[in-house]
């Protein structure tokens, strides 16, 4: 991409020393006199779509450069439409179906912007790489251990080709989960011994199945009630909170035993709770908790028990007293910061690139939630490496593809139940 950037804008702006961008590293901008406009196109139109350009463009703004939206797409033409309508895009750049994203991605935009539900991810993202655009990969992105690895092998090819990918995992974009990170690092609590990371909370929302509706538009309206197209909340919504203790702890687990069963949902295939032991080797483990049901109560959040000292994510650290680089941001809010750091990145011919740490991320959700469905204990050498065995090419069907190829044909409305048949001992 050949975009230039105003001198001045550029160094108005302050450097994230945390997140892997050196201050030194803004001079290899290539610096004219001029700004381009950024073009960036939009893959799936729903809330966090719709945030996430604002927050692009917001990013944008900070770093003073003039953007423009010149393509969306999402599986409901409306959706793209609406999206389009928003920022004054004609509605022939604006494209419906499950190969619109074949249509942004073949457009002139610099950037692609992703936020579909995240079975997805894998083929669009590699068609936005294939394309040469530089993207922000909302997470989680992938729902089984072959969508995963494809993210990481397509996040290669993006370094080959000098392309920045971020993800939508926005603690790594925080200010105070850097520094905690950093004291961490520094030795502040000495070495993490166990922890336990949280979502507990309510389902977000559910779709009901209109009359006369085709299985792959109920499916796609109420993506967040299936597995195969969110990975269930475990995947969906807590990796936040597992990519921090991956994060933290630098590595991944070596295994997840655990279970989760469903007392509430009234659609999909999902379960209602999850708890799974992650093993992270030499004695550690991550006690992992997720939940989404009315009425109870209510916990996000991260802690880790270290020799030293304790961290609440990217609260409370007490411990030694250690000293980090200080950390500047742009912006107060995450969501912006991490377009930020993308846009920066991209601009700086330095890309960041974030698709293996999502991945890994989201493979261990994806390892806890197999291991609460069939209750079985779960290796990541079996899902990253050790292609002969079972899971390795476990992949979830309806998949990303089957939507393109049309129709699919809905899975059945019931969660997974764990262990076999074997009846227990009757006593007489
Ligand atoms: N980082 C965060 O804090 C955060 C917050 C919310 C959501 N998310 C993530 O963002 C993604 C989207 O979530 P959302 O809340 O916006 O959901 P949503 O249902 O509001 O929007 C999803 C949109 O994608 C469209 N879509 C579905 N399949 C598509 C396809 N194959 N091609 C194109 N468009 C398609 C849908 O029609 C819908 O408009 C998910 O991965 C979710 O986990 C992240």
């Amino acid at each position: 991409m050949n975009t230039v950037i105003n001198r001045r804008s550029f160094l108005g702006t302050s450097t994230l020393l945390g997140a892997g961008l050196a201050a030194g590293s803004l001079f290899a901008v290539n610096l004219q006199a001029d700004t381009k406009k950024l073009k960036v196109g939009l893959i799936g139109c729903g809330g966090r779509g719709n945030d996430a350009l604002k927050n692009f463009l917001e990013a944008c703004k900070i770093l003073g450069i003039q953007a423009e939206l010149v393509a969306t797409g999402d599986a409901f033409k409306a959706a793209a439409e609406a999206t389009g309508k928003s920022q004054g895009l004609a509605a022939e750049r604006c494209f419906g179906g499950y190969d619109a994203y074949q249509k942004v991605v073949a457009s002139d935009c610099d950037f692609v912007l992703m936020a579909t539900p995240p079975a997805f991810r894998p083929v669009h993202l590699a068609a936005a790489i294939e394309a040469g655009k530089h993207c922000f990969i909302e997470k989680p992105v992938a729902v089984d251990p072959v969508g995963a690895r494809a993210i990481i092998a397509t996040g290669e090819k993006a370094k080959a080709k000098g392309l920045a990918i971020v993800a939508g995992t926005q603690r790594r974009h925080t200010a105070e989960y850097l520094r905690n990170k950093a004291l961490i690092d520094a030795g502040a609590i000495g070495q993490i011994k166990g922890g336990v990371v949280q979502w507990n909370g309510t389902i977000p929302w559910i779709a009901v199945r209109r009359d006369g509706e085709s299985d792959a538009s109920y499916m796609t309206r109420n993506w967040l009630s299936f597995t195969e197209l969110s990975g269930d909340h475990i995947v969906e919504q807590h990796v936040h909170n597992l990519d921090v203790a991956v994060w933290f702890l630098g590595r991944l687990p070596v295994s997840a035993e655990g279970f989760g069963g469903r007392a509430r949902r009234e659609t999909g295939n999902q379960f209602d709770f999850f708890s799974i032991d992650y093993d992270f080797g030499d004695g550690v483990h991550i006690h992992s908790q997720c939940r989404q049901i009315s009425g109870t109560h209510g916990a996000v959040g991260e802690l880790f028990t270290g020799t030293e000292g304790v961290c609440y994510g990217g609260g409370k650290i007490t411990g030694k007293e250690v000293k980090v680089a200080e950390i500047k941001m742009d912006s107060g809010n995450a969501y912006v910061q991490e377009h930020v750091d993308l846009i920066r990145s991209a601009l700086a011919g330095k890309p960041l690139n974030e698709a293996k740490t999502v991945a890994e991320s989201t493979l261990v959700a994806i390892m806890g939630r197999i291991s609460a469905y069939t209750g079985g204990l779960v290796r990541m050498g079996d899902l990253l490496q050790n292609d002969k065995a079972a899971l390795y090419n476990f992949a979830c069907t309806p998949a990303a593809l089957d939507f393109e190829k049309g129709p699919i044909k809905l899975p059945a409305e019931v969660p997974a139940i764990p262990g076999n048949d074997a009846k227990p001992h009757v006593r007489g």
